[in-house]
């Protein structure tokens, strides 16, 4: 078994996975929603805390479960991209767990891991191209291997997610913002436009920040109610996502000729409106959709056991003293 540990931004989460037959036996996440709330964002040094206290939390409750510590055949953790003082507690985690417990160590990338939840509980398929979508990234990505993994296309300046939770503080909404602005969305009318991210420009790339920027502007002179909110929700949301499916259009039509799967992942891809859009693409371009269980999109910990187990089988160990949190994020 794998034991797998994730604290790279503001959710605290462990799992247990069999080597065998990539089944999760154990998995606990414990987000700080409410605590960032406040902040309409993540604060680190709240997020730091938290996850010194949620993690042995979870380890206890790991403990109650009747799974033999003494099957634990590697500790993984992710340890890069994140903020710092969150990831070095799950490192901190892993370190005393490999000490104790004598299992080796293995270094998971967080990216890597959204990837490997398409395949939880299941086998990998590659070649497969990847859109990923969340707080941190925008990114377009090629997959040939576990360890042949290339980016094609990132973005400009904000993240896709990130546009949203910072149009949701703008209104005065909870964070995280992706989930309130999709809700809100749907009570929205179509009767105010943002421009679309790039629309001229041909280039492989994403930008968010003149969208939001267009979303302050309009804000300046306005008195906000719930409808104007449902409708500015409404309006950003079909912008950005149409932002996107462009983008995405590009790409599939300059490259991936050969590459038959189109994975979406990321926190942001529980998007429904997203969801519907890129299937509808991907049934254009002739291509097969994937798409991680709604429940493990956001970060959690049971994709890094599920990717670990690859670097497990590939013996890719690190060493105790090798194990840092990179401000890089290697593949
Ligand atoms: O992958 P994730 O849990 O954390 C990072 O690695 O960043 O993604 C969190 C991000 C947040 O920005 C959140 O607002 C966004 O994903 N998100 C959404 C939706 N659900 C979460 N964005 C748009 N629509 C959603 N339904
Ligand atoms: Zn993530």
């Amino acid at each position: 078994m794998i034991l797998s540990i994730e604290s790279s931004c503001d959710d605290s989460s462990i799992a247990i996975t069999r080597i065998d037959d990539y089944k999760i036996l154990f998995h606990q996440k414990i987000s700080q929603d409410l605590e960032h709330s406040n902040y309409g964002g993540v604060v680190p040094e709240i997020a730091s805390r938290l996850h010194a206290v949620m993690l042995p939390k979870i380890l206890c409750n790991l403990r109650d479960k009747n799974i033999d510590f003494g099957d634990i055949a590697g500790i993984a953790v992710t340890n890069e991209p994140g903020l710092s003082v969150s990831l070095i507690e799950g490192v901190m985690m892993a370190k005393a767990l490999h000490l104790s417990l004598k299992a080796p160590l293995l270094n998971i990338n967080h990216l890597k891991g959204h990837i490997y939840s398409l395949f939880l509980e299941k086998e990998s398929i590659f070649p497969l191209a990847i859109l990923l979508l969340s707080g941190g990234h925008t990114l377009i990505i090629e997959a040939y291997s576990y360890n042949d993994i290339r980016i094609i296309a990132g973005t400009l300046d904000d993240s896709f997610g990130e546009a949203f939770d910072k149009v949701a503080k703008m209104l005065s909404l909870s964070y995280p913002g992706g989930p309130i602005i999709e809700s809100r969305a749907k009570n929205g009318k179509d009767n105010i436009t943002f421009p679309i991210p790039l629309i001229h420009n041909k280039d492989l790339a994403f930008s968010f920040s003149g969208l939001k920027n267009a979303v302050r502007l309009f804000l300046q002179d306005k008195k906000l109610n719930d409808n104007l909110i449902d409708d500015i929700c409404f309006a950003f949301q079909k912008s950005a996502i149409s932002h996107i499916i462009k983008k995405s259009k590009i790409y599939l039509e300059s490259s991936a000729k050969n590459i038959k799967y189109f994975g979406v992942v990321g926190g942001a891809s529980a998007n429904m409106v997203l969801r519907e859009n890129l299937i509808s693409l991907c049934n254009d371009y002739n291509k097969e959709i994937l798409f991680a269980p709604l429940e493990f999109c956001s970060d959690n910990a049971a994709m890094i056991g599920r990717c670990a187990i690859e670097a497990y089988k590939l013996k890719q160990f690190i060493d105790m003293n090798d194990l840092d949190i990179s401000p890089k994020s290697r593949f």
